[in-house]
Formats: structure tokens, sequence, C-alpha cells
């Protein structure tokens, strides 16, 4: 008993001089992150320029990240944005219900689907969906950040 006694207390005030030792060690700024500069340094960060294809040009739709992620716009939002309580050009164009269903056709906007609507028959959008850049973003060709190997979906 005593013994035992003994051994834990000697193992148990190493443990806390390794302990110790570690918190001893000052973290160098560059190592806190995954970035590779000092924390205090300010990196200019790159510019990042949106696609400018006007809506209706490009005609091509982005892959899905993932199932039920919201697509990305394709086309540029100049002068589209922001969305207010009275202007919304967004849904002027996206708000198509007979389209819902039909082929997609190049030029013509990807009818808003029907979660998008209090009423689908009367092309009601639901206000939850007003502000559509809430959840789409537009596209712009930048480098990742960080590396990963995610495989978005078709
Ligand atoms: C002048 C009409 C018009 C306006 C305004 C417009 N779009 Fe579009 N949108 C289109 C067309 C047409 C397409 C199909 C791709 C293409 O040809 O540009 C499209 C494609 C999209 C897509 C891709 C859908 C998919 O299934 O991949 C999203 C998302 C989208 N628009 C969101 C928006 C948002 C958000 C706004 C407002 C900031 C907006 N659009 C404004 C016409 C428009
Ligand atoms: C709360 C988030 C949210 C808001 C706000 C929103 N959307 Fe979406 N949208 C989505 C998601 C999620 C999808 C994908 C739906 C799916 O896969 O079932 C989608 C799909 C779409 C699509 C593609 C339809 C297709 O068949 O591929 C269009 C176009 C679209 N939204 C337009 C709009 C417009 C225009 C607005 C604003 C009036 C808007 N959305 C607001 C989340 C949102």
């Amino acid at each position: 008993m005593r013994k035992t006694l003994l051994l834990s207390s000697v193992l148990a005030s190493l443990l806390s001089l390794s302990a110790y030792a570690v918190q001893d060690q000052a973290i160098p700024d560059d190592a806190i992150g995954l970035s590779k500069t000092s924390v205090y340094d300010v990196p200019d960060p790159e510019v990042v320029v949106y696609g400018s294809a006007d809506a209706g040009t490009v005609g091509k739709r982005a892959d899905r990240s993932y199932w039920t992620a919201p697509p990305m716009i394709p086309h540029t939002t100049k002068d589209m944005v922001p969305i207010t309580r009275d202007t919304n050009l967004c849904k002027d164009c996206h708000v198509q219900p007979a389209l819902i269903g039909q082929k997609i056709v190049k030029g013509l906007p990807v009818p808003a689907p029907v979660s998008h609507y209090a009423n689908v028959k009367e092309g009601q959008l639901y206000m939850g969906r007003w502000n559509c850049t809430q959840c789409h973003a537009p596209q712009a060709k930048v480098k990742n950040l960080v590396n990963n190997n995610f495989k978005k979906s078709r």
C-alpha cells in the first residue's frame, strides 16, 4: 500500500514537472495557426474578382458542393445587390414557377425551386427566401486558402 502511494506520488510529480516544462516553452507567433506568417503581420490579401459574365450568357451551372447545397451564382451580381425591401432583381428573373420541371434552356433563368415559394401556383415567394444572397454566392477564381481533398458532387 505504502509502496503504491509513494510510487503514484512520484509519478504525479514527474507528470506535473513535464507539464511545467511544456508550459515554459513559448509558442512562436507563426506556429499558432495554419498561416505561415506571424499573427502580428498584416499580409496583403489577394483582391477577389468575381466573374463578370452577364446573366443569361453563361449557360453553365456550377457543380454543387454537396446535395442540397445552395448553388453558386454563375453570372455577375453587379447592380443587382444589395437586395432591398423594394428591389429584388434576382426575384424578377428567377421566380418562374411555370418553368419548374421544364428542361433548362440556355439563356433562360433557372427557376427558383418549389421550396422557395409560399404558394407555387401563384408564384408567391416565401419571404424567408427574399434575401437570395444570404445563401447564394457569386463565384471568383481564387487560390484555396487551405488545400483539402473535398470532392464536390454533381
Ligand atoms: C437578368 C436575369 C437574371 C437576374 C437579374 C439574376 N439571374 Fe441568376 N440566372 C439567370 C440565368 C439566365 C441563369 C442561368 C445561367 C446563365 O446563363 O447565366 C442564372 C443562374 C443562376 C443560378 C444558378 C442556378 C443553378 O441551378 O445552378 C443562381 C443560384 C442564380 N442565378 C442566382 C441569382 C441571384 C441570387 C440573383 C440576384 C443577385 C440573380 N440570380 C439574378 C438570370 C438572372
Ligand atoms: C435560406 C437559403 C436560401 C435563400 C434565402 C434562397 N435560396 Fe435558392 N436555394 C437554396 C438551396 C439550399 C437550394 C438547393 C435546393 C435543393 O437542392 O433542393 C436553392 C436552389 C436555388 C436555385 C436552383 C434551382 C435548381 O433547380 O437547380 C435557384 C435558381 C435559386 N435557388 C434561386 C434563388 C433566388 C432567386 C433566391 C431569392 C429570391 C433564393 N434562391 C433564395 C437556398 C436558398
